[in-house]
């Protein structure tokens, strides 16, 4: 298995190019499902995530291409072959549970795996069925199954989630596209990622309204066409690389960032004392002189403080002046990256869905093991930080998520290299 040395020396200075968002294309994909034309995705970033999500829906028997070193995905829906996404591709990463609202649109039926990810938490998927039945479907759960049928087809209707689901907004935005009349959805989720979504499927031809707001509204259409769609940037890639020039000092540029995908995030450097300012090219952020200031963090729904990037703050605050408490409100097993943390001389203490973080001046470098996704990145920061060498061993959590860790790393001027495994 290969692992990631990285040796803290000093301030990182240059431009970091943004990719498109894994978790935006992750949605995206899926998409094709729904119409037998071709769906085309650019600015698609070069992730192990996108080749689960690429072998899942050739195993449904779409054609997927993958072009232009990756950058374009082509994909086609016309002869699909079976509606079952199975627990070998589904237990790799939860966002397979993505084609279950498509399929069930397009065939009145889909059986699939309920998923696994990261070990971050329970993540049932109440949420989706409950939408889903709401649009008429009836779903079963049966050996580790979802089993989903709506023989007459769906029918749009008025539908309350409970908890703004990111996911579940998803799958219900997607099977009501071609549902019979019209569906509103109340409380649903707001990231950049389900409205990149909503403006991919108004492309397809569906006809969707309040995409960003908490009520979403689609009149379902007959059928969905072929489109061409850029993936949006990627705002969690961009807010973890962000936060190298914060804890290394130094400035750095974000090509393609932008300020309204990071707002919250943003805010909280500031608080920090870490200057965030807009350019031409995307967002520079820049630190000069002393330590950052502790600040308290408090996960939410976007537009709130995204729990993608809690363990990258952390990170942060494991060096700065002053005690932080980070409290995470959206996944309840979300801080395995702090005893790896402890183990480089931060001093944190969990208690349930808190971390109290007092900030050292310095951290120190240890061999360390990646949990999850964002854990794993969280301890290249903390490692870009510290004094002496840091091993990240089980990089494969990273090459889910981040394309090109190293090269983009090593042009702001940092010391870190990829060690390959035996
Ligand atoms: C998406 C993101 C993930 C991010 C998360 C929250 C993708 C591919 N992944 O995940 O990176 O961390 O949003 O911003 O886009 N829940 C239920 N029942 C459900 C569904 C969810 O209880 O049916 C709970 C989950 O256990 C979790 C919370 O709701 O505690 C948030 O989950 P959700 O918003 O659905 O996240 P995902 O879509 O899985």
């Amino acid at each position: 298995m290969d692992s990631i040395l990285v040796t803290g020396n000093g301030p990182l200075n240059g431009q970091i190019p943004i990719a498109g968002a894994k978790n935006a294309c992750l949605t995206l994909m899926p998409a094709t499902l729904l119409s037998e034309e071709p769906l085309t995705l650019t600015n698609a970033p070069r992730l192990s995530d996108i080749k689960t999500m690429t072998a899942l829906l050739q195993s449904l028997g779409a054609e997927v291409s993958s072009l232009q070193d990756g950058q374009v995905i082509a994909m086609s829906s016309h002869s699909l072959t079976s509606q079952t996404a199975d627990y070998d591709i589904v237990r790799k990463m939860r966002a397979s549970n993505l084609v279950l609202g498509p399929l069930l649109a397009r065939f009145g039926q889909a059986v699939v795996s309920l998923p696994g990810g990261c070990a971050i938490g329970a993540r049932p998927m109440d949420l989706h069925v409950e939408g889903l039945e709401a649009l008429g479907a009836e779903v079963e759960l049966k050996d580790g199954y979802l089993h989903a049928k709506a023989p007459g087809g769906l029918k749009g209707a008025v539908h309350q989630m409970r908890f703004a689901s990111v996911g579940a907004t998803e799958n219900i935005v997607m099977a009501a596209t071609l549902a019979k009349g019209t569906t509103v959805l109340k409380n649903a989720a707001r990231e950049p990622e389900i409205v990149d979504l909503v403006e991919c499927l108004r492309k397809m031809g569906a006809q969707i309204s309040g995409e960003g707001t908490p009520t979403i509204e689609i009149q379902g259409v007959d059928r969905l066409h072929g489109a061409t769609h850029q993936v949006v940037t990627d705002r969690i890639e961009l807010g973890t690389y962000m936060l190298a020039p914060a804890i290394c000092g130094g400035e750095v540029e974000l090509l393609g960032g932008r300020m309204s995908l990071v707002e919250s995030f943003a805010a909280k450097l500031d608080a920090a004392g870490v200057s965030v300012s807009e350019t031409e090219g995307g967002l520079k952020v820049a630190r000069k002189n002393g330590r950052v200031r502790a600040v308290d963090v408090v996960t939410e729904p976007f537009p709130g403080f995204p729990t993608d990037l809690q363990a990258q703050m952390m990170a942060l605050m494991c060096t700065a002046e002053g005690t932080s408490v980070l409290e995470e409100r959206i996944f309840e097993n979300r801080f395995m990256h702090a005893p790896e943390l402890v183990r480089m001389g931060a001093q944190i203490e969990v208690h349930g869905g808190t971390a109290t973080v007092t900030g050292v001046e310095r951290l120190k470098g240890a061999p360390v093991m990646a949990t999850d996704l964002r854990a794993s990145v969280s301890l290249i920061l903390a490692g870009l930080a510290a004094e002496g060498e840091t091993t990240v061993s089980r990089v494969y959590h990273l090459d889910r998520g981040y394309e090109h860790v190293v090269r983009k790393l090593e042009g702001v001027g940092a010391k870190i290299e990829r060690i390959k495994g035996q």
